[in-house]
């Protein structure tokens, strides 16, 4: 049986300390099991804390069935349809399929070859600075760099990386855990822009290809319109949110922790580490969630086909 978190916690979820630091939260609740069942959020499923518990079922093939967002609304039509092709929300099959193809092209010497253009970028960033006494590096650093990045992977023209701006901070709060029915509705908007950006730009790439991300897409003959469309889409939220947050937490911690920023600043090789530290002590995806497809038994527990299991 799985014992009952204390009544009294899940109000946490709504208090301003849990948004400032969320761990003593998640300590409570593996505190009381590792395999927590309940609603937080509004939304009722399995919540997992365990280290253990979480390695097991984000490799186990049962649970592998990625969650859509939104479910089941008339409202953002645009949203689901796009969310539908995307590679986050394929599974198995689909999902190998799509990964193979994309990563054909999208490969780890195509961004190493990003290098310099990101070098560039950042210290231009950086230079606009310098002389100032106060920053903020959510919106004036880390954001910016993510932009500029992700725009020109894709071939998005300098001229009209504006407009990106607004059109990702809205998708960005439609995969938030606790998004509200305005987001979404922002989010379909975003999308409707979005799509239509895109397909303008893909034509345009299709007749006078260059050296970028969307021209090499173009030859993927297997790949649909609408996985096209989708990968695109889905490269510029997942682009911008986990990099803006592993940059700004990052440099948060290290401030926080000023003896290990003068070991970095002796050190500098010792980025790469510290890149890795950030990523587990402050990670900037704080969770990510699954669906049974099958019934099944973890740790004693019967789980039955089409629980969630969101693991932080
Ligand atoms: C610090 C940086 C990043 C972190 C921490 C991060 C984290 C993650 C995580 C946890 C997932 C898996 C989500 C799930 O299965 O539930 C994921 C998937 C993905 N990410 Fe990232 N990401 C980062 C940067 C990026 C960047 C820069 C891009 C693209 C430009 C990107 C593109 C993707 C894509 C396409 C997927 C789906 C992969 C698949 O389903 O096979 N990510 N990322």
């Amino acid at each position: 049986m799985m014992p009952e978190l204390h009544p009294a916690k899940p109000s946490l979820l709504i208090e301003s300390d849990f948004w400032r630091d969320p761990y003593p939260f998640y300590d409570q609740m593996r505190s009381v099991h590792p395999l927590y069942k309940g609603t937080l959020f509004k939304h009722p499923g399995w919540y997992v804390t365990g280290y253990e518990e979480a390695a097991a079922i984000l490799k186990d093939a049962r649970f592998q069935s990625r969650i859509p967002l939104p479910e089941t609304s008339r409202k953002y039509e645009q949203l689901k349809h796009v969310q539908h092709d995307m590679l986050l929300f394929k599974n198995r099959e689909d999902h190998r399929r799509l990964r193979s193809l994309v990563g054909k092209e999208f490969t780890p010497k195509m961004a190493e070859s990003f290098r310099p253009f990101i070098k560039d970028a950042a210290e231009e960033l950086l230079d606009q600075l310098e002389s100032r006494q106060t920053a903020d590096i959510v919106s004036e650093f880390a954001f910016p760099l993510a932009s500029l990045i992700i725009a020109n992977i894709l071939g998005v023209p300098k001229e009209e990386r504006h407009q990106f701006r607004e059109w990702t901070a809205s998708l960005i709060k439609t995969i938030d855990f606790t998004r509200s029915r305005q987001a979404l509705a922002k989010g379909n908007a975003a999308v409707i822009k979005l799509t239509a950006y895109f397909k303008d730009l893909i034509q345009k790439r299709k007749t006078d290809p260059r050296e970028d991300l969307i021209s090499r897409f173009a030859s993927l003959e297997q790949l649909t319109e609408e996985e096209f469309l989708a990968a695109c889409i889905l490269l510029v939220i997942a682009g911008h949110e986990t990099t803006v947050n592993l940059i700004s937490n990052g440099l948060f911690c290290l401030m926080n922790h000023p003896a290990q920023l003068a070991v970095l600043k002796d050190n500098p090789p010792l980025i790469e580490s510290a890149v890795e530290e950030c990523l587990r002590y402050e990670s900037p995806t704080q969770l990510t969630a699954r669906m049974a497809s099958e019934d099944c038994e973890i740790n004693g527990n019967m789980i039955k086909k089409g629980s969630k299991y969101t693991s932080f």
